[in-house]
């Protein structure tokens, strides 16, 4: 109706083309809030892939910053009815730690402390935003130190239905998908947020990190599954 109605227009005002208001500042502003994000959309395919393929288990999140995240999956989880499901944010919450090795190489868009946001501040961004604090679990440190053996004796974690790794650096991704290893099962959706950074150079972050990983395991397979925005995602599997 819009359309016709601009259409009718242009044949009077030639200069007014049918696509302009899409770009003007008022359009532009009420789309960005109300349209999801990429990350956004693809974690709302995952929670869904997950109900309807009855994938049980957590969701884990390494690299959650104050949330931004954490809260659409939440709710995501939720609205498709994952009632079991409870939510784990690992991060050190000093943000990035120091660049080393690989990370430290060549181009890098950040450096260390970026993304620094207390725990105290995290719980109060995500409970602002409706998410129940007893269904969250924090492992606060830089993951060096916590992820290990000593950390999945006191979780009550058993295996993981969706897993986002949004941390940036090869590093943290690397001490991220080897921890994760005991959890993924037939059907684990693995999001990684950062499959672009470092220009998509695939010697380095994410790409790396994961194609490594794979290597080590032999017996786990992915199947490539949404690419979005900076991200890619895989559904896991297990070779028997
Ligand atoms: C890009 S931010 C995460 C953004 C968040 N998922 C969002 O959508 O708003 C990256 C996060 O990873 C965390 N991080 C990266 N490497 C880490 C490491 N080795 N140990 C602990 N936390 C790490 C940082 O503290 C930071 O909060």
């Amino acid at each position: 109706m819009l359309n016709n109605i601009l259409s009718a227009l242009k044949i009077f005002i030639p200069r007014l083309s049918v696509n302009r208001p899409r770009y003007s500042p008022l359009f532009t502003f009420v789309r960005y809030l109300t349209a999801y994000t990429a990350l956004e959309k693809m974690l709302e395919i995952a929670m869904n892939f997950a109900a309807e393929s009855k994938v049980e288990g957590d969701y884990l999140e390494f690299g959650v910053y104050e949330g931004s995240s954490f809260v659409p999956a939440y709710h995501f989880a939720k609205k498709n009815g994952l009632k079991a499901m409870k939510f784990y944010a690992f991060d050190s919450f000093e943000g990035l730690p120091d660049m080393t090795g690989n990370d430290a190489e060549g181009f890098c868009q950040w450096q260390k402390g970026d993304f620094a946001c207390s725990p105290n501040g995290f719980e109060g961004f995500i409970s602002g935003r409706g998410v129940k604090l007893k269904d969250v679990e924090l492992i606060p440190g830089y993951y060096s130190k916590t992820l290990n053996e000593e950390t999945k004796k006191n979780l009550p974690l058993e295996k993981a239905a969706v897993i986002l790794i949004n941390a940036d650096l090869y590093e943290s991704a690397k001490l991220s998908l080897d921890f994760i290893t005991d959890y993924v099962r037939d059907g684990t959706i693995l999001i990684l947020a950062g499959w672009f950074s470092f220009r998509a150079n695939p010697y380095k972050g994410e790409q790396r990190a994961f194609r490594e990983w794979l290597k080590k395991n032999p017996s786990m397979k992915a199947v490539e599954y949404h690419k979005f925005g900076w991200g890619n995602s895989f559904i896991m599997h297990l070779e028997k």
